[in-house]
């Protein structure tokens, strides 16, 4: 369980409220009971992980995602790789999310764009998915693996829930070179990272829950500059912030954020990306 993540992501920067206050001052008429958008409305705003819908385009492929599949979605957040995947593949989407301030958000994120019944995150514990065994055709995540102390139940737990052929596919920050005690210490602060795992590392992790490993892609370098512009992004919010003379938010957070990137841009943090399959028929 990682009580950090929940603290950390109740109070994050980027919420469903936070969300809907930006719509809504492009538009008013978003926050009339009973408003409804496009979908492609929210895309822009929801996605919590690196590289926007193109990251998702890239795991659908690696999961080979068809119209009327079932999805899940591992720690899924405010919903929006959900919402995408469901719009743009025609799949329905379980996501498993653990802070209850996401799971409320990712409903009323969903309603708002009239997915709610193709959408739906349930709380739980990746690590304890409250979800049958092989139900679903596809199991991916996003930039989540990095909160969860317990990677290798999170592994078993998706072997678990996927059918025979079924497909997992997901990317999650890598230690390249094992953290010092200090930035352990302030990513764990600043942003609940509960452990890192190396390319190798995971390697491990999905062979051991019974997968055949299909690919493994580092994708440190198309990081690096995708997470300076969020780190300007953050910046801006608090400079904004700060001007409006309203708290700036965690300053932990920022100082962690700071020390990512530079770790990213010196190779010694990074990304990966995994793809494999749970060995059986129907592939
Ligand atoms: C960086 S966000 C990613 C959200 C989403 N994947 C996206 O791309 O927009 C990580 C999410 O993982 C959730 N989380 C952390 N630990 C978890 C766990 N053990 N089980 C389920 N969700 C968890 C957090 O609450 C947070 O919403």
């Amino acid at each position: 369980m990682s009580e950090g993540a929940i603290d950390f992501y109740t109070g994050h920067p980027i919420s469903s409220e936070i969300i809907i206050e930006r719509l809504t001052k492009a538009e008013p008429s978003v926050a009339r009971p009973g408003a409804t958008l496009p979908p492609e409305a929210l895309f822009p705003h929801d996605q919590d992980h690196y590289g926007g819908l193109e990251a998702n385009d890239a795991l659908a492929g690696l999961a080979g995602l068809k119209p009327g599949m079932e999805v899940v979605d591992f720690c899924a957040g405010l919903g929006g790789p959900a919402r995408y995947l469901a719009h743009r593949y025609g799949v329905r989407v379980t996501g498993v999310e653990l802070t209850p301030a996401r799971v409320s958000g990712a409903g009323r994120l969903s309603r708002l764009v009239g997915l709610q019944d193709r959408v739906r995150v349930v709380e739980g514990d990746v690590t304890a998915a409250p979800l049958p065994d092989a139900s679903a055709d596809a199991v991916l995540s996003q930039e989540a693996f990095l909160h969860v102390p317990d990677k290798a139940a999170a592994m078993r737990e998706a072997f678990r829930i996927l059918r025979p052929g079924g497909r997992l596919a997901f990317t999650d920050w890598v230690a390249h070179e094992p953290m010092s005690a200090e930035d352990s210490a302030l990513m764990r602060r600043g942003m609940a990272v509960a452990g890192l795992e190396s390319l190798e590392g995971w390697r491990g992790l999905i062979a051991a829950a019974g997968f055949s490993l299909e690919s493994v892609e580092d994708r440190t370098a198309d990081w690096a500059p995708i997470l300076k512009a969020r780190l300007a992004m953050f910046r801006a919010m608090r400079e904004e912030a700060a001007a409006a003379g309203t708290p700036t938010g965690d300053s932990d957070f920022h100082e962690s954020y700071v020390r990512f990137v530079d770790l990213v841009a010196a190779g010694r943090l990074g990304g990966g990306r995994f793809a494999a399959v749970k060995p059986g028929q129907g592939g």
